[in-house]
């Protein structure tokens, strides 16, 4: 263990924080010692796996004296109310992507940071990713030039894993744009630096029985006529991982073999709380910890056209086309495949070093979100202007 880790409380033991929780266990810079969990057999399961302090209540993690940062994995429309409590309590926030799901508490979160003098990191996206941020540092070093366009696409079973009701509800921040988009414009603007100008964008509702957005293609523009183009399906048909060498998003192999499943599984639910019941046989204290993928995370295929090279990202590197030659850059999942994430809160803290995803980034990340939402409602082009 690194000889002054963060002392790490939890907010909201869900989904969220089991796909964090390998991460979190394998890195010598994070200690969890305490959490708030409104269900008594998650802060039963939290004490027997980790001891320290298992809180009922938001306020009272605030007021541990011994917590000094806290990872808030609760559901989005309740990020502002949590994050407001813990700021206030002096705890630096490493908040779930969206960080929020309207601009308004976008901005009372980050003024809450502000005024406590805390750190706020949205976070983990996919933009921590190991062959996000390496691509990023090549495209640094200059000798590709400028990274001129870039392209992602994903196609996944997003919109029929099993759901909470309001997440199938687009004004509560349901839907692919809130949960999804989110992740590709956060790795799209860490790719292309800068901020984005502008967006247009169309989206699909397609399914009546789960009528939130599923499916986007958005263009993003940046500065200098630079550009990149966003396409999502969550329909559980294609799945585009069958491209990443058929690694999954969270790092770990894929049996293709088990084409349907996420449809299946859902078709043995008839009513919205049982479908959140399913849900919540995912969340910690209900199932297995899940183990530590061997691959990085990513977030479906992603190219980056630079003016000397592409650079295509894969869950195992980078594929870099240049002029005459191709080469491949490996980038282990090591240690662990979320330890960006965790480094860029320690470095915060420890050394007042913070990562790109810190302060107003994640409000400029929902803007876009909101952009999508608002060109394909009005059929027009949406000028940003959180961006910074
Ligand atoms: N980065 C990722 O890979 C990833 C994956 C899944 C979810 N998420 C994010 O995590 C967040 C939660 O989503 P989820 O899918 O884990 O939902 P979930 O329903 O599985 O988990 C939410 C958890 O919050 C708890 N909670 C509710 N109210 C609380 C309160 N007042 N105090 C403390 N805990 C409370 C619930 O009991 C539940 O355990 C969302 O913002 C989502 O976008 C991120």
């Amino acid at each position: 263990m690194t000889s002054d880790p963060i002392r790490l409380g939890i907010a909201g033991l869900g989904r969220g924080f089991m796909l964090t929780l390998p991460s979190l266990l394998a890195d010598p810079r994070i200690e969890i010692v305490a959490c708030a969990a409104p269900r008594e057999n998650s802060r039963q399961a939290f004490l027997s796996q980790f001891g320290g302090r298992a809180h009922a209540t938001i306020a009272e993690l605030a007021a541990d004296p011994d917590v000094e940062a806290v990872y808030i994995a609760t559901p989005h429309q309740m990020h502002r109310e949590h994050a407001e409590l813990l700021a206030a309590g002096g705890k630096h926030l490493l908040i779930e992507k969206p960080l929020a799901v309207s601009m308004e508490d976008a901005t009372a979160i980050v003024n809450a940071a502000k005024k406590a003098g805390v750190y706020l990191i949205t976070g983990p996206s996919h933009s921590f990713d190991q062959p996000v941020l390496a691509a990023r540092a090549l495209i640094d070093e200059g000798r590709l030039g400028k990274a001129r366009m870039a392209h992602g696409l994903n196609y996944t079973d997003f919109l029929y894993r099993p759901r909470r009701p309001e997440e199938l509800v687009t004004e509560q921040g349901g839907g692919v744009i809130f949960s999804q988009a989110i992740h590709q414009i956060d790795v799209i603007r860490v790719l292309m630096g800068g901020s984005a100008l502008a967006v247009s964008a169309m989206t699909g509702a397609w399914d009546s029985a789960r009528p939130t957005e599923g499916a986007y293609a958005a263009l993003i523009q940046f500065d200098e006529g630079r550009f990149a183009n966003l396409v999502y399906s969550g329909y559980a048909h294609y799945d585009s991982d069958i491209l990443q060498d058929e690694i999954g998003e969270l790092g770990t192999p894929k049996d293709m073999s088990e084409y349907g499943a996420a449809r299946r599984a859902l078709a043995s639910v008839s009513t919205p709380e049982e479908e959140a019941a399913l849900k919540s046989t995912r969340t910690f204290g209900s199932s297995e910890n899940p183990s530590m993928a061997p691959n990085a995370e990513h977030f479906g295929p992603i190219v980056v056209s630079c003016d000397r090279a592409d650079l295509r990202l894969t869950p195992k590197g980078i594929e870099v086309w240049a002029d005459t030659e191709r080469t491949f850059i490996p980038t282990p999942a090591d240690p662990s495949p979320r330890a960006e994430v965790l480094k860029g809160l320690y470095e915060a803290i420890r050394n007042d070093a913070p990562p790109l995803q810190a302060g107003t980034w994640g409000r400029a990340s929902l803007e876009v979100c909101h952009a999508i939402l608002e060109s394909a409602r009005e059929d027009r082009h949406i000028i940003l202007r959180y961006q910074s």
